[in-house]
């Protein structure tokens, strides 16, 4: 069991949790992820590691409340606990002086972004950071990154604060103003495609993080795989970073469709559920009325 010494909502859908967790705060890298349980019988999800402190042993994980496991995972409070909390996981993000170093994050990427992103500035790179997201109340982390890196930008894409636009909009006059030598995307599958597209023309070493559904998170289950300069990749144990101009995003979008059913039906049903509880308790509260 691992307890929540912090939980608070960032936006609407989206909470940071400060997770006790002492051994994996020691020893956890920039792009690494742990895979949580809420409880003894819930789904295994991967979180990427936003942040750590060693010395209080704790990690922070940033969670986006979509679906049945993810939405009870939000409602978790402060002192509460995780079932289990497993890793680190995967490998290191690589970290080296490239020079201009752009990264992306669109959405609640922006919270896997941030550890690579202050990595590489303490490596010496001239950082900067694009945050992406559909409108301004979404867009998170914008004062941790101001402090850690050189120059950030925010983007909208119903122009409601900062740029008005996608985040390659963003990439695309940087790219035209300067020399960019590495960029880091993370966020939806298009985005990621998207900016693979924007770099390649100018051949910039582009990395993208990829979530597939992942079970283990070993390398043994195979359901996390993906296709990589054409060969088939485990992302849970080779990644989760990739070359961006060699990952088949198509294949991965469809493979990432393939459970979008069972997902609506157990959301679904959790309603279903989370309504009949109500009702009883609205009955309880009537008859504790009425006696
Ligand atoms: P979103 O759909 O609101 O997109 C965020 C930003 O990405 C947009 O504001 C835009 O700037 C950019 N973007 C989106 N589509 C684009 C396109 N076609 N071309 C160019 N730019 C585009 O994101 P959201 O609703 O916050 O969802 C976050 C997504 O990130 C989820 O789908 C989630 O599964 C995914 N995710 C990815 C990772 C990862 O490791 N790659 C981790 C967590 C979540
Ligand atoms: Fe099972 Fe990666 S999650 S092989």
């Amino acid at each position: 069991m691992n307890k929540i010494v912090k939980a608070e909502f960032l936006s609407a859908d989206i909470k940071r949790f400060i997770i006790s967790a002492p051994k994996i705060a020691v020893k956890r890298k920039a792009g690494q992820f742990v895979i949580v349980r809420s409880n003894s019988h819930g789904e295994r999800i991967p979180l990427t590691i936003a942040d750590s402190d060693p010395s209080e042993g704790t990690i922070t994980l940033i969670v986006q409340g979509i679906g049945k496991s993810t939405k009870e995972i939000n409602s978790f409070e402060t002192n509460d606990y995780f079932h289990d909390v497993v890793g680190p996981l995967g490998q290191a993000s690589e970290i080296e002086y490239f020079g201009t170093a752009v990264s992306i994050g669109g959405g609640v990427g922006a919270a896997i972004a941030y550890p690579t992103a202050v990595a590489l500035k303490e490596k010496g790179n001239h950082t900067i950071s694009i945050i992406g997201a559909r409108t301004k109340e979404l867009i998170i982390l914008e004062k941790e990154m101001r402090a850690k890196v050189d120059e950030v930008y925010v983007t909208t894409d119903d122009g409601s604060y900062g740029f008005h636009g996608f985040v390659t909009q963003q990439l695309a006059k940087l790219i035209s103003e300067q020399k960019i030598d590495y960029v880091l995307a993370i966020g939806p599958i298009p985005m990621m495609k998207a900016v693979a597209a924007t770099t390649r023309p100018r051949n910039i070493k582009t990395i993208v993080s990829l979530n597939p559904v992942m079970v283990d998170g070993t390398g043994m289950c195979g359901g996390c795989r993906a296709t990589v300069d054409n060969k088939t990749v485990f992302v849970c144990v080779d990644g989760p970073e990739f070359d961006a101009h060699k990952v088949d995003f198509d294949l991965l979008m469809k493979r990432n469709r393939t459970y979008l059913t069972f997902e609506k039906q157990s959301l679904e049903k959790q309603h279903i559920c989370n309504n009949d509880k109500a009702f009883e308790l609205a009955l309880q509260a009537e008859s504790v009325t009425k006696n």
